[in-house]
């Protein structure tokens, strides 16, 4: 009798974890893709410079003044660094998202950058 009760356990156990594995990867995919993790880097500011001006600067000008995409400058006073990371990551109505081009890394640099600027 307790034999069938542990088996019976085990099986709802086991399909517990099933349930599991399919179900969780696919919410946190869904989690990052809304809002992804902007990864710890240390500001390099030359490297955001150039990545800024090879990605950047044909719509946000190369003083980041603003053409067809808004002026950048102070935008630090405005968006988080994470804002920003997330703004880039995914790109933003006419805004191109940047994450099939740059390393998150990349991005997380420009990010901080640009977040100082207020
Ligand atoms: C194809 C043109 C284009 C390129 C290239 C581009 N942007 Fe943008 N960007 C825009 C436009 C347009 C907006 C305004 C989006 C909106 O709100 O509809 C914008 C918005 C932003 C914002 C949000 C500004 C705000 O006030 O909310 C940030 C930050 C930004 N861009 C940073 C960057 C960075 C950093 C790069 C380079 C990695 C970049 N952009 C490349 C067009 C561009």
């Amino acid at each position: 009798m307790q034999k069938w009760i542990m088996s019976g356990l085990l099986f709802i156990a086991c399909a517990f974890a099933i349930v599991l594995i399919f179900t969780l990867p696919g919410k946190e995919e869904v989690a990052q893709d809304a809002k992804p993790t902007m990864p710890k880097v240390t500001l390099n500011a030359s490297a955001a410079e150039a990545t800024m001006k090879a990605n950047c600067i044909s719509c946000h000008g190369d003083q980041l003044e603003g053409k067809i995409g808004p002026n950048l400058q102070k935008i630090g006073g405005q968006l988080t660094d994470e804002q920003i990371f997330t703004t880039i990551t995914k790109g933003n109505g006419n805004m191109p998202s940047f994450k099939d081009k740059l390393k998150p890394e990349e991005i997380a640099n420009v990010a901080m950058f640009l977040a100082a600027k207020k």
